[in-house]
């Protein structure tokens, strides 16, 4: 099958969270499989660009509202990723180095939407499933569809994979008259509450909807940010698919970002080292259980809750563990992350910003990964923490539900909690810190166990490969 991805991110191009990780995983395991799978992405101003030979594929322009954009298609020469990825060149939109953040976003994305069916109409050839990622790129459905310029696409089928339904992608009513030229008997299929939303619209119009965890899928009938009827209504062409990983980049044997190496055999040893290294660097006891925390910044990771919950461990224990956490994303809360450093001298420190290769070397170093998320569509760090001998900690919601089994229950490895609070997340350390100190025998007992899981991405690859069949 031909699969043609669309996504604002795909690492190691441009990463912002976990929807970097699955696109730049995904096609590659598709690829592997023996499928084509594609990857278009907007050409931000990043240095994956200058680092790679880039050939121009396709120029044209297009119009939105009354400006005309020229673009290019620029294809990566070697296929360095393992499969073929196309960057979109616009300059006014893209020749910037962020991914998001800047106030004319919804105009970006649309551009870059345009440009990809601009570029697609005039293929010789039709690709069997056009798959949108998120917000950013669920306007084309609709626009394969209803859009006159794009019609003759209506017969590709589309997939929408919901990583994070929260952000939806909003624009004014009056964005519309943006779009190409639709069809306006359909106007009620891309407007939600008297606004554009693209999410919306793309659960309307594309053939199937993913998200990427089953206990998710559940979670959005209740809550999905306004959107709860649709998933209820469309919910027989909805499918909850769990994220993998790619077990090539995250290997504690090859990682390339740590100093020590290890697997199941030299893991106590070895991670001992890396803890120590990490220790000294931010100026904490490696004698003590390493606990971090690693993601943005924001409520809905339930980060705004650490000051207190590491205060609040730190004084149950009496100063027994050690805390690390990396992360940027809200302000407020990285404000009050950096001041708890001068009231925890020794015991707690943090880097705020954003460091791939920090936290390779943090997910190493730990004996502890904290996840006390709101909500968690799917997460990725606590499966890198399994692979890399560090038990995750995590709240019982999404994903982090489908994929940690408490190590009080038969065969577990993790430790699970309820409630979103403080007093739960610092409970749940305290009775971690008991496993590290008073039961030393099951703490290694449940490393061996967690890095034996296999989380990679053969099993879900195969998953979306038959529901594209199905299609
Ligand atoms: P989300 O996509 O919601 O942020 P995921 O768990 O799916 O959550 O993925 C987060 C990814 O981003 C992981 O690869 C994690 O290591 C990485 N990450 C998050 N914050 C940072 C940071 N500040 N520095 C480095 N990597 C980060
Ligand atoms: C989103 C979700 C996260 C998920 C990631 C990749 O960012 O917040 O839970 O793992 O997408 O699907």
């Amino acid at each position: 099958m031909e699969i043609i991805h669309l996504s604002a991110e795909c690492y190691p191009v441009a990463k912002a969270g976990g929807l970097g990780d699955v696109v730049g995983a995904l096609p590659k395991y598709q690829c592997k499989a023996g499928h084509i799978a594609k990857v278009v992405m907007p050409m931000y101003h990043k240095s994956f660009v200058w680092q790679h030979e880039l050939v121009n594929e396709y120029e044209s322009d297009f119009e939105m509202g009354s400006i005309r954009f020229h673009f290019r298609i620029m294809k990566e020469k070697f296929n360095a990723l393992g499969f073929d990825l196309y960057l979109v060149d616009i300059p006014g939109l893209f020749d910037r180095e962020g991914i998001y953040s800047y106030d004319d976003d919804d105009r970006r994305f649309l551009g870059f939407q345009i440009a990809f069916l601009e570029w697609v109409r005039q293929w010789q050839h039709r690709p069997d499933i056009v798959h949108c990622h998120d917000h950013h790129t669920a306007l084309v459905p609709f626009l394969m569809q209803y859009a006159y310029r794009y019609q003759h696409l209506a017969t590709i089928k589309t997939v929408l994979t919901v990583h994070n339904g929260l952000y939806q992608g909003w624009m004014s009513w009056e964005s519309a008259a943006l779009l190409p030229e639709y069809d306006q008997w359909k106007s009620g299929l891309v407007e939600f509450c008297n606004a554009v939303n693209p999410l919306a619209s793309a659960i309307r119009c594309a053939h199937a909807v993913t998200t990427v965890s089953l206990s998710y899928l559940e979670e959005l009938m209740d809550h999905a940010a306004g959107l709860e009827i649709l998933f209820r209504s469309f919910h027989y062409k909805c499918y909850g698919i769990l994220n993998g990983i790619d077990t090539e980049v995250w290997n504690p044997e090859t990682d390339k970002y740590l100093s020590f190496h290890y697997n199941g055999k030299n893991v106590d040893e070895m991670k001992l080292k890396s803890k120590t290294e990490i220790c000294r660097l931010f100026e904490l006891d490696s004698n003590k259980p390493l606990f971090v925390f690693i993601g943005r910044a924001v409520a809905e990771k339930g980060a705004d809750l650490l000051p207190t919950a590491i205060s609040k461990a730190l004084s149950n224990t009496k100063g027994a563990c050690s805390f690390l956490v990396l992360g940027s994303g809200d302000k407020e809360v990285e404000a009050q992350l950096g001041s708890l450093k001068t009231y925890l001298e020794g015991l707690y420190n943090c880097y705020i910003g954003y460091s791939e290769e920090l936290s390779h070397k943090m997910y190493a170093a730990a004996d502890f990964l904290l996840m006390p998320s709101r909500v968690e569509p799917c997460g990725l760090n606590q499966m890198y923490a399994l692979r890399y001998g560090t038990i995750p900690i995590v709240r019982s919601v999404g994903g982090l539900k489908d994929t940690i089994v408490d190590f009080g229950e038969n065969g577990g490895f993790g430790l699970r909690f309820l409630h979103s609070s403080a007093e739960d997340i610092a409970s749940a350390c305290c009775r971690a810190a008991e496993l590290y100190y008073d039961y030393r025998e099951s703490f290694q007992l449940i490393r061996q166990r967690m890095m034996a899981i296999d989380h990679s991405w053969e099993k879900s690859c195969s998953q979306y490969i038959e529901l594209y069949q199905s299609l």
